[in-house]
């Protein structure tokens, strides 16, 4: 039996990609903090037949995510497929435009996106290479400001992913918004 973990799960993105891997026959790791949720959302894919586990752990402590992953893979027998995709909100992103951002502002999505998503990797990795298989998955939203200054000399909009007003409202434009695929560049 293969098995995926899902690292930040929820019932948006990584309900959605339980329920597809476990629908192909895949046991689910299920990771986030709070272990209710994760017990709800256990309940949900067993009422649809599908094997899966609650190991409660926070991204940012990596010897906890570190230890859960162990755990799903001593249950599990392995993890076949990670998958990293932890939500924050937008209370704990800063959001500035590209031309005024500080080191300082970033520093939480980095701890949050990227040093736990490499914390994550190293704990399944080894075991990965030993069996020759395997499969990394990372899964991210982006966001910025909308800034008058920050268009490109032909005066399109420099954003990538969701855009939005200083006071936190989709911008027009915006992904979300729009339903469509964005002007990424
Ligand atoms: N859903 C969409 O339409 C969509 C669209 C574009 C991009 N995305 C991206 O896809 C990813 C998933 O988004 P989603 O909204 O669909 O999420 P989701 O799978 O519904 O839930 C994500 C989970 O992350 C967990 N989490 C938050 N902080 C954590 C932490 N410090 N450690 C461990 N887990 C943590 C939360 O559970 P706890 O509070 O229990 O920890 C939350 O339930 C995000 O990167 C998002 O930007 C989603």
């Amino acid at each position: 039996m293969s098995s995926i973990a899902i690292v930040g799960a929820g019932p948006g993105m990584g309900l959605a990609i339980a329920r597809t891997f476990g629908s192909h026959g895949f046991d689910v790791a299920l990771i986030a903090r709070n272990r209710d949720k994760l017990n709800d959302l256990v309940g949900r894919l067993e009422a649809e037949g599908i094997t899966a586990a609650a190991f409660p752990a926070d991204v940012l402590d990596h010897d906890a995510l570190t230890q859960a992953l162990k755990d799903a893979a001593t249950r599990f027998g392995g993890i076949d497929v990670l998958e990293y995709s932890p939500a924050g909100s937008l209370e704990s992103t800063t959001l500035t435009a590209p031309s005024e951002t500080n080191p300082s502002d970033v520093q939480w999505a980095m701890d949050f996106l990227l040093y736990g998503a490499i914390a994550a990797t190293r704990a399944v990795l080894p075991a990965m290479r030993e069996a020759g298989a395997g499969t990394l998955l990372y899964t991210n939203g982006a966001g910025s400001v909308s800034s008058p200054g920050n268009r490109t000399p032909s005066g399109r909009r420099r954003t990538a992913g969701t855009c939005v007003h200083r006071d936190g409202r989709p911008h027009p434009h915006s992904r979300a918004r729009q339903g469509r695929r964005g002007h990424a560049r």
